[in-house]
């Protein structure tokens, strides 16, 4: 609901409330974003002024800026903080409250940026300038989040140069640490935290995309904030351009946060008339810890952000063939692949990179669409008849935004591609990007993508995306807005085709992509145990529906690890499941492995993908859940382990403590190989450790790692269930669980009717 009165405005509803105030002097005073509250507390959360500090500055006879809680503010009129508003040559400061309007839902964008959708409300607060322009700043409520941008309309008669609008700010009081994800590719995603003190952080990408190695979203929390209590905050935004957030607390004890599109190198030309709009600003608040936090912000995405169409909708279980064969296919060995893919239980098949021009490798091709007859002699056309006789749909990857220099496009349209400014030929993973604020490089984007699309009635696509720009500030940013041009244009049409983003891996994980496409490729870092760290830490601020993530090959390619195939599958269940290997090297033990991985997926999809996730207390391992309102999930995972393990339990949350619960642990197979000399003593026969026999036992002997079965009430799981005894090297029991570095259970919780 959203009140007003006495110049108090109260964004509220039973999750969360946002509040502010008009001075009478015309400035928005922040008073609350947090708990719900109520209209008449707006004094409550009023600053008291006093007499104000010493080395004070502000317009005559008013307040002195620098020392309220704002909700808008500029440099130029005694707020020395940071500025959400900068013009080239123009005072910012000065924007003045006029008037407002209320709507029911959302209040649409007229550009191509994309927003959040669905049942809300909207506040529209405008705010007037002397100079003649004004600045409106839209306040969405949802169920579980606020959004905030800013629109600046230039009213006055001449140019006005922009060169930073933030889509908001906010001044809150208290104590914060920050938590922001950084990294790199095959790194995305770690955490850094920091006490919000007097100097700021900044958390920015100047890329040309969202980037790993800064992702938009942060948290803010209160110290000693845990994962199910105390209070925490999640940003982030809806935009995968240049972002810029700067968090600081100022000596009075307000801190300031901004966000918005990158001011680097930013000068936008607003012409009398023209208007321009921030992307859009996402909060959510839990005073149950960061696992409030987290459910909140899941359910805002997949309610308002993913596209309408896969909305808690089941997402395929795919094989992509690009581990396992990069750039060297043809048809015939893509179909033995599928063969198996389909016997594992697979549902889609999806061709990567390699299929179109003369794309061999990286150096070539890229921007060309004619299929490689060579590879595909049936074209795209003939490859997906086959696949769908075999049962399978099929998905295609494309890369549009790039383009190699030895390809016919760039032949042909050298002018398409973004240059450095210095002139300088900048390449990244041998391609250049295209400059998607042409129009005729939208239009033959979209001619191209979609006739393939259509000719290979590809039910699936990839989006990818490989390297960063060389453009900054408004190029930038007309790169972003002409993509989302090209997203629309092609999957608006084509509602039904599920979209994946991808970037590298995670270099463009956000929520802008995600309005266009349900989910991304988490990371092209496919070991287990590191994209478990991966996972993890996106599920502070992303729902598991968003997040593929697919089993490879052992030893891994990028760390050499020999993760068990159990634990590559109950990682992997942890998000979308997908398999990504030359399944021509599969033993028949790993095939039934997997074939009973995908049956038990495919039995709790729904749970993983869309049900409530935590993140749970595991003082040996490491445990994450996922729940609806009769099953609960528990994944148990190791990384190495140590000798005379102790006692283990497994400590579910969110069950009903009367309740009565059944437990069962799930059937695993084990690998006999990794038992080496050991086998020697339970075998008849004699075995050399690496010989023959044990290698061969590996592949062939199916051997079941313990299950364990209870059954207990809610209260009892919740104080901790007992495991099952792990592996020490005294003797052989077969109640007893296998473990050795990088294992990892799967428990099943059922309440019991
Ligand atoms: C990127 C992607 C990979 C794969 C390759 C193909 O690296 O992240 O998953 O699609 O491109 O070139």
């Amino acid at each position: 609901m959203i009140l007003s009165e006495n110049n108090v405005f109260l964004l509220e509803n039973e999750n969360l409330s946002y509040m502010f105030r008009v001075t009478e002097h015309g400035n928005l005073e922040h008073l609350h974003f947090g708990a719900p509250v109520q209209l008449g507390d707006a004094d409550a959360f009023s600053v008291k002024y006093g007499t104000g500090w010493g080395s004070n500055s502000g317009p005559e006879g008013e307040e002195f800026p620098m020392y309220l809680p704002l909700e808008w503010s500029g440099l130029g009129a005694g707020d020395y903080r940071e500025s959400p508003t900068e013009f080239a040559g123009e005072d910012p400061a000065g924007f003045k409250f006029s008037h407002y309007k209320t709507y029911d839902g959302i209040v649409p964008m007229s550009c191509s940026l994309p927003q959040a959708k669905g049942e809300a409300e909207t506040l529209e607060i405008v705010l007037g300038y002397i100079g003649g322009m004004s600045l409106h700043l839209f306040y969405t409520l949802f169920e579980t989040a606020i959004t905030r941008r800013a629109v600046l309309y230039n009213n006055t008669d001449r140019p006005v140069t922009v060169t930073k609008l933030m889509s908001y700010m906010l001044d809150i009081q208290g104590e914060y640490e920050i938590t922001t994800f950084n990294g790199s590719w095959i790194a995305e995603m770690r955490p850094y935290r920091a006490q919000v003190g007097l100097s700021g952080i900044v958390n920015e990408s100047t890329t040309g995309f969202s980037s790993a190695m800064h992702n938009p979203g942060f948290m803010l929390n209160q110290p000693g904030a845990n994962e199910t209590s105390g209070e925490v905050m999640g940003f982030n935004l809806v935009y995968s351009g240049n972002h810029y957030a700067r968090i600081q607390k100022s000596h009075e004890g307000l801190t300031r946060i901004v966000q918005g599109i990158s001011p680097v190198d930013f000068e936008w030309e607003l012409n009398p008339t023209e208007s321009f709009e921030t992307p859009e600003g996402v909060m959510v608040y839990s005073d149950k810890g960061f696992g409030g936090m987290s459910r909140a912000m899941h359910k805002f995405i997949n309610e308002h952000i993913v596209p309408k169409t896969w909305q808690y909708k089941d997402r395929p279980i795919l094989y992509n063939d690009w581990e396992g064969c990069m750039f060297n296919f043809n048809e015939s060995k893509l179909l033995s692949l599928a063969k198996k893919a389909k016997k594992l239980g697979c549902e889609l098949f999806v061709l990567d990179d390699g299929w179109f021009g003369e794309r061999n490798s990286d150096k070539a091709g890229l921007g060309d669409y004619d299929v490689n007859k060579k590879k595909l002699p049936n074209g795209l056309s003939g490859l997906q008849r086959k696949l769908s006789d075999l049962g399978l749909s099929f998905g295609l990857w494309f890369e549009p935004e790039g383009v190699n220099p030895d390809s016919n496009l760039y032949r042909a349209h050298p002018d398409w591609a973004l240059h450095a400014n210095s002139g300088v030929t900048v390449l990244g993973r041998n391609e250049l990007l295209l400059d998607l604020s042409k129009k005729e490089v939208r239009d033959y984007i979209v001619e191209n993508v979609s006739r393939c699309i259509d000719d290979g009635k590809v039910s699936y696509v990839k989006w990818d995306m490989n390297r960063h720009s060389t453009a900054l500030g408004a190029t930038a940013h007309k790169c972003v807005l002409g993509l989302y041009e090209v997203l629309d244009r092609i999957f608006g049409e084509r509602p039904e085709i599920l979209l994946e983003s991808c970037s590298s891996g995670g270099n463009r994980f956000d929520l802008g992509m995600l309005c266009f496409s349900p989910q991304v490729w988490s990371s092209d870092n496919t070991d287990a145990i590191e994209r478990y760290h991966i996972q993890y830490n996106l599920s502070y601020l992303y729902p598991l529906s968003t997040m593929g993530a697919h089993v490879s090959a052992a030893p891994h390619s990028q760390t050499l690890r020999d993760t068990p195939l159990t634990t590559r599958g109950n990682i992997s269940f942890f998000g979308l499941l997908g398999y990504e290997f030359d399944l021509d090297d599969l033993s028949s033990v790993e095939t039934e492995e997997i074939m009973n991985q995908i049956e038990f997926y495919k039995e709790h999809r729904h749970v993983f993908q869309f049900g409530e996730f935590r993140r749970l207390r595991a003082p040996e391992g490491m445990s994450i859940q996922v729940s609806d309102n009769r099953t609960t999930i528990v994944g148990l995972f190791h990384e190495l382990v140590h000798a005379a393990p102790g006692y283990e339990r497994i400590f579910p949350e969110g069950l009903e403590a009367r309740k009565t619960y059944s437990v069962e642990s799930r059937k695993q197979l084990l690998n006999a190989s990794k038992f080496g000399g050991l086998l020697k003593f339970i075998l008849p026969v004699k075995v050399k450790p690496d010989g023959i026999v044990v290698r061969t036992a590996g592949k062939k002997y199916r051997m079941w790692d313990a299950t364990q079965a209870c059954s207990a009430s809610g209260a009892a799981l919740m104080s901790g269930l007992s495991l099952n005894a792990r592996f020490m090297g005294t003797g052989y029991d077969p109640q007893m669980r296998m473990q050795g570095d990088f294992s990892s259970n799967i428990y099943l919780i059922k309440e019991e009717s």
